[in-house]
């Protein structure tokens, strides 16, 4: 209750100014004036913001068991689509698809937390945050060209919209499904039950594509080796638990004694630096070998703030994704005029 009267006056207030920066009378400190239009001081507001609105964001802790046996999840992919989170990860996640999809041989792709595939831009949720402005939005309005890591990407997400009009972002289940052929065999695994449904309204007539809902964690290791012999699994939790970290390290060691050749891709978001450096030591601790580390942060490490960056680690990467990444990182780096840690190396070597 005093939740949504906290979600309505924020929903009031930021209609009015049509800026998040722009709060006042509730708590939470107005900007000076000459910091608005600097790109740090409004990410920075636009965090407190969010916090102060209760938006759930990853990281946030999820409530008690419900009756499913899981627990009641908060996060909604809806409020963040296309943010700047998205754009490393799906132009990553278009490039290894591309790639492997190169071979005749079928496919096998699992996305373990599938989210509700296709998200409206102009949506109450999306309005709430507008994430996709400082992330999306702002990458294709790039003048001059694409690098290759962000071109197969960009243009996809194009596809999907009316010219010159961003109105929709395609989520990772969207991205895959136009890039597979039909000998390729697609599974989405999603445990909200909204998510869910809208997910397997959406996929109801693809061919070659299930929407299972289910733990995402389990249905993984459950689900290895695939027969086709040859996958490629996402692995975007939302860490609404703060044992996530540890799961997602076990279930990709348990995964990857079954199918040692697949191409692993896990999402990872920079709240608390322990966080990141306990699952990379836990990754690193596995032995699996070829476990190659792209990290793209806007903010330096700040403890309280919310979602200051991402990463992701790639299991058995294509050969060709770190020197595409190594060209395609500063490019974005600078579009998204991020100023924390940007980075990608081998966590494992090969
Ligand atoms: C970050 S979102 C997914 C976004 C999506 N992969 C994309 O890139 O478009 C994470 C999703 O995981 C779902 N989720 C949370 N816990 C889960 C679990 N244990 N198993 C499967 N899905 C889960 C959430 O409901 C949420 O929709």
């Amino acid at each position: 209750m005093i939740l949504s009267i906290i979600l309505r006056t924020a929903e009031g207030l930021s209609d009015r100014e049509g800026d998040p920066s722009a709060f006042r009378g509730c708590g939470v400190p107005r900007l000076p004036r000459r910091c608005r239009s600097e790109p740090r001081c409004r990410l920075m507001a636009l965090l407190r913001w969010q916090r102060f609105a209760g938006v759930p964001h990853r990281g946030m802790m999820a409530a008690p068991p419900d009756q499913h046996g899981s627990a009641m999840l908060s996060y909604r992919h809806a409020f963040h689509a296309g943010n700047f989170a998205d754009v490393l990860k799906h132009a990553v996640y278009v490039t290894v698809l591309r790639y492997v999809t190169i071979k005749a041989k079928p496919l096998y792709v699992l996305d373990t937390h599938a989210g509700a595939g296709v998200y409206d831009l102009g949506s109450p949720e999306a309005a709430k945050t507008r994430e996709h402005r400082a992330g999306i939005e702002r990458v294709l309005a790039a003048p001059g060209s694409w690098p290759d890591l962000l071109a197969p990407y960009l243009e996809l997400v194009r596809a999907f919209n009316p010219p010159g009009r961003l109105a929709v972002y395609p989520g990772s289940p969207a991205l895959a499904r136009a890039i597979l052929r039909p000998q390729d065999r697609l599974e989405l695994v999603e445990l909200h039950p909204t998510d869910h449904a809208a997910l397997a309204a959406r996929f109801a007539r693809a061919e070659r594509a299930r929407v299972v809902r289910a733990d995402g964690l389990a249905h993984l290791v459950a689900r290895m080796p695939p027969p086709e012999r040859r996958g490629v699994v996402l692995l975007d939790p939302s860490y609404e638990i703060k044992t996530d970290y540890e799961a997602v390290a076990r279930a990709i060691a348990k995964a990857h004694r079954r199918f040692a050749t697949g191409t692993y891709l896990l999402w990872y978001p920079v709240i608390e630096r322990t966080r990141v450096e306990a699952l990379l030591a836990a990754l690193r601790a596995t032995g699996i070998r070829a476990q190659y580390r792209i990290e793209l942060c806007l903010l330096p490490d700040s403890p309280g703030r919310g979602m200051t960056g991402s990463g992701l680690v790639a299991i058995n990467p294509p050969w060709m994704l770190p020197a595409m990444v190594e060209a395609g990182l500063p490019w974005l780096k600078q579009r998204l005029s991020a100023e924390g840690p940007c980075e990608a190396g081998w966590l494992v070597p090969e």
